[in-house]
């Protein structure tokens, strides 16, 4: 596990060669400013090149970075990142259970803003109890968050942050994503990525919340959509990008880290029509006939807006219906 607070050799010894900017430094300065051995210098080196970096090694010359990592490893993050509270710590793992078991064993005042990445997750947790695959090439990440806002926006809010990574995926990766109701973002019809909220709530007011955003930025869709159950909820999988494309993950990240925190500070202010507005403008799913099941009954009818609750409000023969689905986790109401 790596942290962005970690103040470890390794990350010293690569700090200095980035201070370089791709110039050589020698192996020998790298022992005098770090008062580390020449087979201590080696050592971290090879552990740097493991992380994904490139470095040459000259003799006489010593070592530079010649390629950046394309692992959304903390301090890659947290450096340039433009929020001022979202994302100022980042946990890292290879492989972890689930990133929101782990989120919510560290889950406390302090670490508001916190954010937990894996590249690989083993138990992944999705929407209503069911499974979620997390392969290596997606992006699986939990933010820890101890909102201001009220809490009758807390079904509103999984809604609004899908919302958030749509716009940062037009952003930094010039695609045009879309919304479907409650939580997905969609490309092409496919679902490219989902999010989950697990709560705790004390005296009517949001203790923690922790978002679970799932992102297939570069996965095998046809291989992910043959190991898929198909439910009747299923629409199939996509990927954000094509096994061929190269790109670094981290852009995308931070640009939805920022736009989270802004998404945050509407609904601290009550402000949620600019959400429902541009939720609106995004979504597939206002203005279609639609087959939405609740709690066992199948419905079929317009679906013609969303209320500041997160409930999709359904047109069928004149009457109005609204659907509002059982999307948070309540950890604690206490
Ligand atoms: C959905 O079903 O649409 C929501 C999926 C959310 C998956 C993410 S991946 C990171 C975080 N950790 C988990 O175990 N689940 C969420």
């Amino acid at each position: 596990m790596y942290n962005s607070n970690d103040d470890s050799i390794l990350l010293r010894v690569l700090k200095l060669l980035k201070s370089h900017n791709f110039e050589y430094v020698s192996g020998q300065d790298i022992c005098d400013k770090l008062k580390i051995s020449r087979t201590a210098v080696w050592k971290h080196i090879k552990k740097i090149r493991a992380l994904g970096y490139k470095i040459e090694s000259r003799q006489n010359l010593g070592y530079r970075i010649t390629r950046q990592t394309l692992l959304p490893l903390p301090w890659e993050i947290t450096s340039d990142l433009k929020t001022k509270q979202i994302g100022k710590t980042v946990y890292y793992f290879d492989t972890i259970d689930s990133t929101q078991n782990f989120a919510s064993k560290i889950s406390n005042q302090n670490n508001s803003g916190a954010v937990i990445i894996a590249q690989r997750q083993t138990s992944g947790k999705g929407r209503l109890g069911r499974r979620w695959a997390s392969p290596v090439g997606g992006i699986w990440l939990s933010v820890i968050l101890h909102p201001k806002f009220d809490v009758s926006y807390t079904t509103l809010f999984p809604i609004a942050s899908s919302l958030a990574l749509c716009i940062a995926v037009e952003k930094t990766l010039n695609l045009k994503p879309e919304l479907k109701w409650p939580n997905d973002v969609t490309l092409n019809g496919k679902k490219v990525a989902g999010m989950l909220v697990d709560i705790a709530i004390e005296s009517n007011q949001i203790e923690y919340l922790i978002l679970g955003v799932g992102i297939n930025y570069k996965i095998d869709a046809k291989k992910l959509n043959a190991s898929l159950k198909k439910s009747d909820h299923f629409y199939g999988a996509g990927s954000l990008l094509k096994k061929s494309q190269v790109a670094n993950p981290t852009k995308l990240i931070q640009s939805f880290l920022y736009e989270l925190e802004q998404i945050c500070n509407i609904l601290d202010n009550g402000s949620v029509g600019t959400i429902i507005k541009k939720w609106t403008s995004k979504s597939s799913t206002i203005g279609k006939k639609i087959p939405v099941d609740t709690a066992g009954s199948k419905m079929n009818g317009k679906a013609i807006k969303l209320d500041t609750d997160g409930a999709l409000v359904i047109s069928k023969n004149g009457s109005e219906h609204r659907l509002l689905v059982g999307d948070v986790n309540y950890l604690r109401i206490r």
